[in-house]
């Protein structure tokens, strides 16, 4: 009984999104609407009715179902930071395409959101453009020309933390010149242009809020040993909210980046910055790294789940390939059980465990490493994989302990009223990074050379055990979890744009949302505020976020023999869009801070 309405209610709600598909594309903006509202209307409010009915969530949950999403006709623009968010927006209004708008928002979200938001870092983009073309760039950072193998294992065998503070931690930073690189391909508007809103954000001031003055004192251990300390701890105490923050050096090093290009970061006077600033204190990255860093533009990995097409990263992110894996292991068991019931935990857990362990040990940087991307993305491995799950039993993996430690990325979503997408995903890895901020330059550096398993076999800082396919070798990119997603619907059409944030937990929260929208029929909102589950192999354990699941059905995964355990903040940090009957929802993630702001 409960299965057919769950399928009639399927079948109406892909009807509506056929509607919305053959909806004609909306002009540019600013054009008024020439849609039949009221009818327009009588959808989306039954359609917001169906789906809402489609979540449930536990009690003592602590969000609520049927919460509104930001609707917009033209363009949506998705970031952990309202400001950058709303830079993106600016751009779209001038006129410009979404690409031109994701590296206006990568810009502003180095200046109003720097524990993730970054030029001394780097990110993976996913562009598909509303004619059908579609690309990835992975800029990611590198090893540095003199980093060896063991170069973090102590003279006692033991891993040393110079992978994650200070100078030694650090990649050879990406984000400028892919930013650059996406703007000259695939964007309209010159980088001045572009970086217009960042610029004026560093060097008129923002007004700090209580969560990024919360967000600097949780940052203290990794910000006060270095430079930012002077202007990040006036007087030793976190910038307060009301204040306006000016940043004197960074609004300096984005006007030499708008008039010079890239060149200005990896040739000019802030290569020359950085390189001291290394110079300084022990670091490796040098003049000829930075003039050699080139991102690469990739095919990204196409996944198909029950109709839809998933476009995701590629290596050196495992992003695509892990979620690939995982969705083809779970269309054998489609249509899925309900979501928050005991029997889909147990599947998502069993599917996740065998794609992470494929993962930790097959992937790596393709220019170092061969991996066997059709081999694990084929739906007879799947096959395979799905016949060895025990519907009443969790297999095992060995145990190992896992160190949590303070931790930021960030992914934002962009659409063009054309029906362009972006999704991006950026790091400095840690929050605020090595929490080395170059001198004179303004930012903060990475600390990405931990995403190596730098002793194979030895959990990293997410606990992820990883092989000799991610170790460290010169001019090496490490391997990512960053999953900047785009779905489309069984009609070709954009869908969805999706990503996260949260180390290995990026990889899962994009599959739960992906799935509690195109599987379980949820609306945008709901799915976002939906609990989060997360298992990546080893450690094996399944975690789930506090009252996110009931006290019976955890009892009940434990009795099938699954370690289980709660976490206590949330799991990743998601910003989506996800295309409705006359234009977009957005929804940042519900567990921070951010903005999802449309026109
Ligand atoms: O590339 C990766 O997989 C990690 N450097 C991502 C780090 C991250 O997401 C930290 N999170 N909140």
């Amino acid at each position: 009984m409960r299965d057919s309405v769950r399928h009639s209610r399927a079948v109406m709600l892909s009807a509506l999104l056929v509607f919305a598909a053959c909806r004609p594309q909306p002009s540019p903006a600013p054009a008024p609407s020439n849609r039949p509202t009221a009818i327009v209307e009588a959808r989306d409010a039954t359609r917001v009715a169906m789906a809402a009915a489609n979540a449930a969530f536990p009690s003592g949950w602590r969000f609520q179902v049927g919460a509104p999403a930001t609707q917009a006709e033209h363009g949506m623009v998705v970031s952990n930071s309202r400001l950058a968010s709303e830079a993106g927006i600016e751009i779209l209004k001038a006129g410009g395409n979404a690409v031109d708008a994701a590296v206006a928002t990568g810009f502003a979200l180095a200046v109003t959101h720097p524990t993730a938001g970054n030029i001394g870092g780097g990110g993976f983009m996913n562009i598909r453009m509303a004619d059908g073309r579609s690309m990835t760039l992975d800029y990611r950072e590198t090893a540095p020309l003199a980093a060896m193998r063991d170069m973090y294992v102590g003279a006692n065998g033991k891993l040393t933390n110079k992978s994650t503070v200070g100078h030694l931690a650090s990649g050879v930073p990406g984000s400028v010149a892919g930013m650059s690189e996406a703007l000259k391909k695939y964007g309209t508007m010159t980088l001045a242009q572009v970086m217009a809103p960042a610029i004026r954000l560093a060097e008129q001031g923002f007004m700090v809020d209580s969560q990024f003055s919360r967000g600097i004192e949780g940052g203290r251990r990794a910000i006060t040993p270095f430079q930012g300390k002077a202007l990040f701890f006036p007087g030793d105490s976190a910038v307060k909210p009301g204040t306006r923050l000016v940043q004197d050096d960074l609004a300096r090093t984005l006007k030499l980046i708008a008039a010079q290009g890239p060149k200005a970061f990896y040739e000019g006077s802030i290569a020359d910055s950085l390189v001291a600033e290394e110079q300084r204190g022990g670091g490796i990255i040098t003049k000829e790294d930075l003039r050699r860093y080139k991102p690469e533009w990739r095919t990204p990995i196409k996944a198909t789940y029950r109709g839809y097409t998933l476009l995701a990263m590629p290596p050196s992110s495992s992003g695509g390939i892990t979620m690939t894996e995982t969705l083809n292991i779970l269309e054998n068991f489609a249509p899925l059980p309900p979501a928050g019931s005991v029997k889909y935990a147990h599947l998502l857990a069993e599917s996740y465990r065998r794609a992470f362990m494929d993962r930790n040990t097959k992937l790596g940087d393709p220019a170092f490493v061969k991996n066997p991307l059709n081999a694990l993305t084929s739906k007879s491995y799947a096959k395979v994989l799905a016949a060895q799950i025990d519907l009443n039993h969790a297999s095992k993996t060995p145990a190992f302990d896992t160190k949590a430690e303070g931790m930021e990325t960030t992914h934002y979503s962009v659409v063009d009223a054309m029906g362009d997408a972006v999704a991006t995903t950026t790091t400095l890895n840690g929050g605020y990074g090595s929490g080395v901020w170059v001198r004179g330059g303004g930012f903060f550096m990475n600390n990405e050379m931990d995403d190596f398993a730098a002793q194979p076999g030895t959990p990293n800082m997410f606990g992820l055990v990883q092989g000799e396919a991610n170790s460290i070798r010169p001019g090496k990119r490490m391997l990512s979890a960053m999953d900047p997603t785009i779905v489309l619907d069984p009609q070709g059409k954009l869908l969805m744009v999706t990503g996260a944030a949260g180390g290995p937990t990026i990889i899962t929260a994009t599959t739960e949302v992906i799935l509690d929208v195109i599987e379980h029929h949820m609306m945008l909102a709901d799915a976002m505020r939906a609990p989060r589950l997360h298992h990546q192999s080893l450690p094996d354990t399944l975690r789930y976020e506090a009252n996110g699941m009931s006290a019976a059905t955890v009892d009940s995964l434990r009795a099938m023999g699954h370690a289980v355990a709660p976490n206590r903040g949330g799991l990743a940090n998601v910003n989506s869009i996800l295309r409705v009957p006359g234009g977009w929802h957005g929804v940042n993630e519900p567990r921070s801070a951010g903005g999802a702001v449309g026109y």
